[in-house]
This record gives structure tokens, sequence and C-alpha cells, in this order.
């Protein structure tokens, strides 16, 4: 029997109610924590580690090596120990300590970077010390999944259209975080060809470059980027939103107090900015917000009240405090 990560099951898309003050919203939250090794990169994972192999670049006992918020680290760590590879997952200071033993727990070994980038976060640093690791080597490759054409195409042919066949054809907008800009590309690509009147928005974080503009600090990880998109072309997304990690959070935090589902920060950043677009499209009545990990992975940091308060978003632990938006499970 096989028990690859590309045979996993379709994760599941869950209805969630939202009252705000001007009516009420049903979004389907597709929860992408369901896949194996707990994020949506499982599926990036297996794409990149399959380029490889079709490019005849790894044989076993070679060691791959990547640049890693997080969760890609966990699922190539998972994929590489699944087909007789070794790993090596660069990462910094910022990463969840959740997902570093999740990453040592699967045979990974880390390389820790502690110079920051001077952008907003260490990418920059992360990608120095992989060209350090792989350039000239003969036992280590590189997965790169900032310029591999394997991560966009994951999604084009996995979840974008998972996604509409969850749907069932009534999406009519789908809410993307973005980070190497992959998922984002990749869904697009599919929705324009296949689903072309579906509204395609990408959500990253002030002081992200993924879409261009200048750096800035950036406290939230998996979610935005200290370069810029290599996937992403104007022709696929309708717009992007940015939204402030203290509204990302409460989105989060209110969403698992009063459903029990528990997202990452950038989940909680795709909801935030789905609830604001909503607002102001009230014609999209089908919308769907890709989550890309759970909230689980984040206890010591997004949810850990100490944390916010240390790192400056004290603001999200009273979220909302009007009332509205309440969340229900199910639709209304
Ligand atoms: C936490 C998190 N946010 C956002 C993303 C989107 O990332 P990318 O743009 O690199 O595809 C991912 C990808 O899995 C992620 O794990």
């Amino acid at each position: 029997m096989a028990t690859d990560a590309s045979t996993a099951l379709d994760t599941p898309m869950v209805p969630v109610a939202v009252v705000h003050d001007t009516g009420v919203d049903t979004i389907q939250l597709k929860l992408e924590a369901f896949n194996r090794y707990g994020s949506l990169k499982a599926r990036t994972a297996v794409g990149l580690v399959d380029a490889l192999e079709e490019r005849g670049l790894v044989w076993p006992g070679i060691r791959i090596v990547e640049s890693t918020s997080g969760n890609l680290g966990v699922a190539l760590a998972g994929v590489a120990a699944e087909r007789g590879y070794r790993f090596t997952a660069v990462v910094d200071p910022r990463t969840s300590p959740a997902l570093l033993a999740g990453m040592i727990a699967l045979g990974a070994e880390l390389d820790m970077v502690t110079e920051d980038d001077g952008a907003g976060g260490y990418l920059i640093s992360r990608l120095r010390r992989v060209r350090e690791l792989t350039e000239g080597a003969t036992d280590r490759v590189w997965t790169d999944q900032y310029g591999c054409p394997a991560n966009p195409r994951a999604h084009e042919l996995g979840t974008g259209p998972e996604l509409a066949r969850q749907a069932g054809g009534a999406m009519d907008a789908v809410f993307v975080a973005v980070s190497t800009g992959g998922t984002l590309a990749g869904i697009a690509s599919y929705f324009r060809e296949h689903h072309p009147e579906c509204r395609v928005v990408g959500v990253d974080v002030p002081g992200s470059v993924a879409f261009g503009g200048p750096p800035g600090p950036r406290v939230l990880t998996g979610i935005g980027s200290s370069v810029r998109s290599q996937f992403l072309r104007p022709w696929m997304y309708d717009e992007h939103i940015e939204v402030e990690p203290g509204a990302a959070l409460a989105a989060c935090r209110r969403l698992a107090a009063q459903t029990g589902i528990e997202v990452g920060g950038s989940g909680g950043a795709v909801l935030a900015a789905s609830l604001r677009y909503l607002q102001a499209h009230p014609e999209i009545r089908h919308p769907v917000c890709l989550c890309p990990d759970s909230g689980s992975s984040y206890r010591q940091t997004i949810f850990d009240d100490d944390w916010l308060t240390a790192n400056g978003l004290g603001c999200a632990l009273d979220p909302w405090p009007g009332g509205a938006p309440l969340f229900l499970r199910g639709e209304l």
C-alpha cells in the first residue's frame, strides 16, 4: 500500500458563518493542516522532490537542503525520510519551536542562521546559507521552493482542482496567503483557465516585498517575503490585500475561541482579508479561504499572550471589542 505524501486525501472544507455589523456571510475554510505533515507545504514538498527525481538529481543518501520558515521544512523532512534522502533545513530564530521539533522528529538536520537580512526577516541570510551549502557540492542539492516551477505546478494540478471540485462550481472568490507566491500562482493558473469567473485575491503583510514595494519589519512567519516572488504575474490575481499582523492574529484567536477551529497566522490573515473584501463586495456569496496550517503549530508564539505582548501585538488579545464579527461553525 502506498504511504507517500502524494497519496493524501482531500483536505476538508468547513463552512463558518460570519455575523458582521452589516449582515451574515458563509465562508468556506479549506483546512490545509489536514495534509500529511500538517500543512499546505506537503503538496509543495512532494512536487519539489518529484522534480529532483525526474531530473536525476537525487539518489539514496543524498542530502536535500532548503530554506524554510517552518512548514516546508517539516514536509520536506517527511518526504525525504519516506524516500531515503537526508535533509537539512536552513531556519532562523523566528521559526516556531513546534515546527523545529517536528523537523527534528522526522530526522532533519537544522542549520540556524542568526543574522537578519535587513529586509524585515531572515530570508536573504537563509538563501545565502543554502548557496554556501549547495554550490559546487556533489552530495547536497537544493529543492529551491523560490524558483522551481514544481512549486506552483503542485497547486495548479492539485490544490486548485481540489478546491473547485469541493466547492461544486459555486465558488466566486478564493483568498490565498503569499510567501514564495507558489500557492497563489498555481491556484490562479488553474482558476483563470477553468473558472475565470472566480476572483483570486492574494493576501500579504505590510513590509513584505512578495508583490514588490519596499521591505519593512515583519513578525508573522510563513506569510510575506524579503524577496519578490518569482512566480507571480499581475494577471494572476484580481487584487492583493495587506493585513496588519494584529488583525490577522485577532482573527485567528477569535475564530479559535468561537468555533474551536485553530488556524495559523497566515490563515488568520486570509480570514481577515476576506472579511474586509466581503464588506466591500457584497456580490460575493461563496468565498473560500485557504488556511495553510494549524494554530497548534504556534502555541508558543501567536497563541501565547506573553509572546503577543512582547512582540507589540497585545491589540490581538482584545479583538473587535465592539462584538462583531461573530464566527459560528456551519452555515446560517
Ligand atoms: C504558513 C503559511 N503561510 C503561507 C503559505 C503560502 O506560501 P507560498 O506563497 O510560499 O506558497 C504557506 C505555504 O504553505 C504557509 O505554510
